[in-house]
């Protein structure tokens, strides 16, 4: 059932603030200002490596969460589309924890990876949305998402339930590993907490986004770019749009963009940045100004001060709530996400089942 909405996507795009707060409700305990991980079959101390393995949208969750692992947790991290990992000989260490990331817990390739690495001894766990699937009854230990069943095909709240179970994660390994004492854990928990909210008003900002979707609907290509744990934010951008508008985008490394993406900058390529306020910003900001010296047509998601500070208005912006590094790929993907929905509609595709794509790929 769509209840009001139009399509799946939109409704699953909505029901974000939701879900993930149900997600992060079975980690963090408010009162205590503490995350706890039920039920862990492994000592985080002991962890020498994490690999993070998955296809697809879930991929771009695992690259966020190196990011914050490497932070927070201080844990090597390895990160790895499965079809790759399955097919080279990977080297694996003693006391390294493989994790799976996949909403369906059935696709072919990652399910491969998996078994491949259980028969190399290594722990296993799977962060998964369908409890029932074949990776929840195969791995060591698994860490549900509570995002409810996602019916449009191209994912949008699976895709923010995983992250908010990687971000808990890191914590909590950052807290057993000794790198985060008890006044930082109550701060991230505050952070955490307040990501239902932030969603909340950055969904506000979908006629703003809508205000956008005209010229990109008219683009043959579209560029995205970020830094940080928003780089893989802008690949998923680029996937989203690709997936259910059928135009050709490319997510980037904003620092990447001079070393040979800028040649494709034109004023007929629409170009999103995804710079929060934050430690990356003016970096960030500094690509944006190649971008726009060459004549390329930018529109930037910031929060109020970031898009002030560079003088841009309604026209050629997005306006995000002003949100910590830990929660912007959480509240920044509710922009994205839209952007592409609005996109996808206007140029009249099949929104929630784009062609040549399937729920669920169990071919390897
Ligand atoms: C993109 C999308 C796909 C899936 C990928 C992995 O919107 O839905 O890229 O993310 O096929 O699927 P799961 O997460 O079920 O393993």
């Amino acid at each position: 059932d769509k209840g009001n909405h139009r399509h799946f996507m939109l409704k699953e795009i909505y029901e974000q603030p939701t879900v993930v707060g149900q997600t992060l409700g079975s980690y963090l305990d408010p009162l205590a200002e503490t995350v706890t991980v039920p039920g862990l079959c492994f000592d985080p101390k002991a962890l020498s490596r994490i690999t993070l393995i998955a296809c697809g949208t879930s991929y771009y969750a695992a690259m966020i969460a190196q990011y914050w692992l490497e932070h927070y947790a201080k844990i090597p991290v390895t990160v790895d589309i499965a079809s790759e990992f399955r097919y080279r000989q990977p080297v694996m260490t003693r006391g390294g924890l493989s994790l799976f990331i996949s909403q369906s817990g059935e696709t072919a390739d990652t399910l491969a990876a998996l078994r491949h690495c259980k028969a190399e001894g290594q722990i296993t766990a799977t962060i998964v949305n369908v409890a029932q699937s074949t990776m929840a009854r195969e791995a060591d230990m698994v860490f549900p998402t509570h995002a409810g069943p996602e019916i449009g095909v191209a994912s949008t709240k699976a895709f923010t339930c995983q992250l908010a179970v990687l971000a808990a994660l890191s914590i909590a390994f950052g807290v057993a590993r000794g790198h985060i004492d008890q006044t930082e854990q109550a701060a991230l928990v505050r952070v955490l907490n307040e990501i239902p909210s932030r969603m909340s008003e950055a969904l506000q900002a979908e006629q703003q986004v809508a205000s956008h979707a005209a010229d990109l609907s008219r683009a043959r290509d579209v560029l995205y770019l970020g830094r940080g744990a928003d780089y893989p934010l802008a690949l998923e951008g680029a996937l989203k749009l690709k997936e259910i508008s059928y135009i050709h985008a490319e997510g980037y490394a904003a620092g990447e963009i001079k070393h040979g993406p800028i040649a494709l900058i034109d004023p007929n390529v629409p170009v999103i940045v995804i710079a929060p306020k934050g430690p990356l910003f003016e970096k960030t900001i500094s690509n944006m100004e190649e971008v726009i010296a060459r004549g390329g047509k930018v529109i930037l998601m910031s929060c109020k001060e970031g898009i002030a500070s560079q003088g841009r208005t309604a026209g050629n912006s997005i306006e995000m709530p002003a949100v910590h590094p830990l929660a912007s790929p959480l509240v920044y993907a509710i922009p994205v996400q839209l952007l592409a929905y609005h996109t996808a509609v206007l140029k009249g595709t099949d929104v929630d089942q784009p062609r040549n794509l399937a729920k669920s790929v169990t071919v390897e």
